[in-house]
């Protein structure tokens, strides 16, 4: 359910196919498939240049799906409060984009601050834009986390969701954590191995890999606005004749 809104803590109560949805081309009506098991997503690690368009993904979640993010109905003004409040520095963010540059997933990992003890779990919150649910996002977002926490020595990660939230529950119980129901809400959490050289450069690789593909994301979008601007100029020309009278 959370990170949660409003939160400077992690336990604050407050608070067509993958490859269509990143830009490739496939024809409209190529039917949906989920990814291979190991297939890559490029996830990037986010700051706050990024607020605008993670607050855009956010505002785009239905009021059942902020429901299930937040574990309450979130208004449009308490999810800006959340996206201004995002604390870069000590927590992770994390985000998919597709082609357009529009967030398509998104994730929340809060480190736990001053006045926590030191052994306070890190905790997980995401989101996937509707249309591209049941597709490994999720799964996926949920993986890179457990990556980045256990690289930041921390050792269990948890995930405080609505009983009712079957696919976050069941991200959570494939990945080996622990869930304690508690009527309409569910307690998950995973101990993590520690880190190893290893998962250092798994990290590494996939930063360095995802922050080539944003921004070969962004050229192909300048050149893209370029290209329109100029069918723009030349419609108006051609609207008002060579002469531009
Ligand atoms: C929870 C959420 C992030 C999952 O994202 P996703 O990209 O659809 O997840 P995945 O595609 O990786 O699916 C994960 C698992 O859940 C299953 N699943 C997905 N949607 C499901 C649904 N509606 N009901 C039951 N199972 C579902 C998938 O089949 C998959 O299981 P499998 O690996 O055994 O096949 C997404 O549903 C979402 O954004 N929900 C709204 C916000 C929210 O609930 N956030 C979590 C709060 S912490």
């Amino acid at each position: 359910m959370t990170a949660s809104i409003d939160a400077h803590g992690p336990s604050d109560p407050q608070h067509a196919d993958r490859n269509q949805a990143l830009g490739a081309a496939l024809p409209p009506d190529a039917p949906a498939k989920k990814p291979p098991e190991r297939s890559w997503i490029p996830i990037r690690s986010l700051g706050p240049a990024h607020r605008p368009r993670i607050l855009e993904h956010l505002l785009s979640l239905s009021e059942h799906d902020r429901y299930l993010r937040f574990g309450f109905p979130a208004t449009d003004a308490q999810i800006e409060r959340y996206v201004d409040g995002l604390d870069f520095d000590r927590d992770e963010v994390f985000g998919v984009f597709n082609r357009k540059l529009k967030v398509i997933a998104l994730a929340h990992l809060a480190y736990a601050g001053d006045g926590y003890p030191a052994d306070t779990p890190a905790e997980f919150g995401g989101s996937v834009a509707e249309h591209l649910r049941g597709r490994g996002f999720g799964a996926r977002l949920f993986e890179h986390a457990m990556l980045h926490a256990r690289n930041r020595g921390i050792d269990k990660l948890f995930i405080h969701a609505l009983s009712e939230n079957t696919a976050m529950l069941r991200i959570a119980r494939k990945a080996g954590a622990t869930v304690q129901r508690s009527g309409g809400e569910s307690d998950a959490t995973l101990t993590l191995p520690p880190e190893t050289l290893a998962s250092q450069v798994e990290q590494l690789v996939g930063e360095s890999a995802a922050a080539i593909d944003y921004q070969l994301k962004q050229q192909a979008r300048a050149v893209e606005n370029f290209i329109d601007a100029l069918v723009e100029v030349r419609s108006g020309v051609g609207k008002s004749g060579p002469a531009g009278g």
